[in-house]
């Protein structure tokens, strides 16, 4: 690098307000995250997942029916086109995880003739049915890749039935699919991350719904976002019993790697979303009789809490929502290849809401760089390069 300037950068943009939401707050001192004016914990365990799309979507909590107009809407949407299934079939079992869920996503232009309507209207409609459609590329895409065939959805079942019926052929367990329900909310959003600031960016530019989806899509992936949980599931299965925690943690971190499910760039105390998926699994396994991964997991989290504070103190490095997720998702039985999926089903509700708002904003996004590359080169033709 050449060319020293006295620009400061916003590394990783950390302390950059880019953008005014109403839709949700996180307030990571005190461990508070706020959707639309009610506190998560004040949802959680009160609402379905489709009554918090409608509280994204139009800013307030449906009325009956409001929510029965959403859930018919939705309805509609869940059955795929057929060129969109065709397609699934062939790139389906030459991919898996986020990489299908990233192709998939991006075809569900198909079929919506009026994809490049902006209009706030429009834009709502599409939200719902792009969150239809979400779990029905999910659970296709996986069964096709097992060599199964696709089981359609039945017209009956909320989001999270229907997902769990499209992913195994029969009738979902009701506290397997509550259990999906409290995950579902509990990261159906979270401000301006990276995925949905990811989103935000491409539909400022008046492109599209599904290229924003899409693009958002490809920002989860990374195991610095949502592309942890499956790998925090491994490190609880090389843990195995509790009192291997402390030496597998500080091994980890001797070696120079990071704890997956524990830092956050907001959150310098535990992420409030954490209590709410811990209790979800506490319910699901009052119904089995089986706590040994939840006992595991709290055992692991206060144990590496302890340890980071002690190896990189003023870090402030807590648990984040991954480290729970792993937890509800393993308990619903979702394979872990599909736990960042999940996420992105549940997140889909917020990126679109994110996406609906930007449009009111009419000033496309785009930051300024410093340049610290060297100048002044002449020109060497290629023989004497
Ligand atoms: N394990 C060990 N050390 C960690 C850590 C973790 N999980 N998370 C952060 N740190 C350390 C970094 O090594 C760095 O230490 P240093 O000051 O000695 O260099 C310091 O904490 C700050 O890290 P930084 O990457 O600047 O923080 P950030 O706010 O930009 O990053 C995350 C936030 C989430 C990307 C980061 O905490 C992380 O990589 N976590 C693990 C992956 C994870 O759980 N992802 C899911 C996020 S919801």
């Amino acid at each position: 690098m050449s060319a020293p300037t006295d620009v400061k950068v916003a590394r990783g943009l950390e302390g950059v307000v880019a953008a005014a939401t109403n839709i949700a707050e996180v307030d990571g001192e005190k461990g508070k995250l706020t959707l639309k004016g009610y506190d998560v914990s004040e949802l959680s365990g009160r609402v379905t997942f489709e009554e918090v799309c409608y509280l994204l979507w139009h800013g307030k909590l449906p009325s009956r029916s409001e929510l029965d107009e959403l859930l018919a809407e939705m309805r509609a949407a869940r059955d795929l086109p057929a060129p969109v299934l065709a397609a699934l079939r062939d790139i389906a079992p030459h991919a898996s995880g986020m990489h299908v869920l990233r192709m998939a996503a991006s075809l569900l232009s198909i079929g919506d003739a009026d994809v490049d309507n902006l209009d706030p209207d429009a834009s709502r409609k599409r939200a719902a049915r792009l969150q239809a459609q979400m779990p029905a590329l999910v659970a296709h895409t996986y069964r096709i890749k097992q060599g199964k065939d696709i089981v359609l959805p039945k017209p009956e079942h909320r989001l999270a039935e229907s997902f769990l019926y499209m992913l195994e052929g029969t009738e979902p367990d009701p506290a397997r699919a509550d259990g999906l329900d409290a995950y579902l909310v509990a990261v159906s959003e979270h401000g301006l991350n990276a995925s949905t600031f990811t989103g935000r960016v491409v539909i400022s530019t008046n492109s599209d719904m599904v290229s924003a989806l899409t693009a958002a899509i490809c920002s989860l992936k990374g195991p610095r976002h949502g592309g942890v949980p499956g790998p925090v599931l491994k490190m609880l299965d090389e843990i195995g019993p509790v009192e291997n925690a402390e030496p597998y943690i500080r091994k980890e971190l001797a070696e120079g790697r990071r704890i997956m499910g524990f830092g956050h760039r907001i959150y310098k105390v535990r992420d409030p979303r954490g209590a709410l998926l811990s209790d979800a699994a506490e319910k699901m396994a009052q119904g089995t009789g089986d706590f040994a991964l939840l006992n595991l997991t709290k055992a692991v989290e206060e144990t590496t809490v302890r340890v980071l504070a002690e190896l990189k103190p003023g870090r402030d490095l807590y648990a984040n929502v991954e480290l729970f997720a792993a937890l509800i998702l393993h308990a619903v039985n979702v394979p872990s290849e599909l736990f960042t999926p999940c996420f992105a089903i549940g997140r889909t509700a917020g990126w679109t809401a994110h996406m609906i708002e930007q449009l009111e904003e009419t000033k496309i996004i785009r930051p300024e760089s410093v340049y610290v590359g060297p100048r002044g080169l002449k020109f060497v033709p290629i023989e004497q390069r």
